[in-house]
């Protein structure tokens, strides 16, 4: 029989859970939902004592006693057996909303009050949640909030953001035609005051189901993966992928078309028209597979004479 009867459920649900990974189990699915539950401690502290091994094992965490997702920093250390549980990659809500709005306001809600997320968030910034037309037919997905976006709470809003809004506009849309989010809800924690990191692949698990359940609400036709590191969280790391094979390809994320291109970011730092002129190529792709029309002058964007 699968757990010895206990007082706490959870606690006997966790038992399961280690005698699984005892007997070789090294992941499962699970909800990210239940998860987050299963990892707050006021869920199932209350009948366990301190020296309790499951509550040890599944919560005990140097320093703040919060379980947490991996910190970036955990580099070469074993991470606790918790963490090895894998982080689903559909958190499709069995629950039916009579709208998109109210699908996407119920899953910004639950984002917003998910404490792990809070936990994450530095004092004074906000989460960030994807932004736009829940209709759109296309879908910018970037990576990871930066200092700005943290401000406002708002994706893209950084300088990288306007290149990304001047990218739109060139193709004849505004901001509220397509619908903009990140892989990532918070900006991924620094010990240094300024500069941004990449988020790490496990981090990106952890906030992936959030952004597949935006897709999933808003439908699009074309997902369009901005830089590396998006790519990574959207189809997986892999140490062999380069950029310069997978960029301008179409790919595929959950059934939707995945074009996959540069981040604005890379542009900022590497502007040469050559550089736009790829970048351009990549989005009159994505123009074309979503049936908008593309005048001459769009089409010479960024050609050199
Ligand atoms: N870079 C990203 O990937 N996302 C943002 O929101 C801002 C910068």
């Amino acid at each position: 029989m699968l757990g010895k009867v206990m007082a706490n459920p959870i606690a006997a649900l966790l038992e399961i859970l280690i005698d699984m990974k005892n007997n070789g189990t090294e992941t499962i699915p699970i909800h990210s939902e239940n998860l987050a539950f299963l990892r707050n401690p006021e869920n199932f502290t209350r009948n366990s004592s301190p020296s309790d091994p499951v509550r040890r094992e599944i919560l005990s965490v140097p320093g703040d006693g919060v379980a947490a997702i991996p910190s970036p920093d955990h580099g070469g250390k074993k991470i606790r057996s918790a963490e090895n549980i894998s982080y689903p990659n559909n958190s499709h809500s069995p629950q039916k909303f009579p709208s998109k709005r109210e699908h996407w306001e119920d899953l910004r809600q639950r984002i917003f009050n998910n404490e792990l997320l809070k936990q994450h968030v530095r004092p004074g910034k906000k989460l960030v949640f994807g932004v736009g037309n829940l209709d759109a037919d296309i879908f910018f997905c970037g990576e990871a909030p930066g200092a700005d976006e943290e401000v406002q709470g708002i994706p893209f809003v950084g300088r990288a953001g306007q290149l990304l809004t001047k990218i739109i506009h060139a193709m004849g849309l505004s901001r509220e035609d397509v619908y903009i989010g990140n892989i990532m809800n918070w900006r991924p924690e620094m010990d240094t005051p300024t500069g941004n990191r990449p988020p790490t692949q496990e981090e990106m698990q952890f906030c992936l189901p959030y952004l597949i359940e935006q897709v999933e609400i808003v439908r699009p036709k074309v997902i369009v993966a901005l830089g590396a590191t998006a790519v990574s969280g959207l189809l997986g790391y892999d140490k062999n992928r380069k950029m310069s094979s997978v960029r301008g390809q179409w790919h595929e994320f959950y059934g939707i078309a995945l074009m996959v291109t540069f981040h604005p970011s890379y542009l900022l730092r590497n502007g040469s028209i050559r550089m736009k002129r790829i970048v351009w190529e990549d989005m009159l792709k994505v123009m074309e597979r979503v049936g908008m029309a593309i005048s001459e002058k769009q089409r010479n964007y960024f050609l050199e004479s």
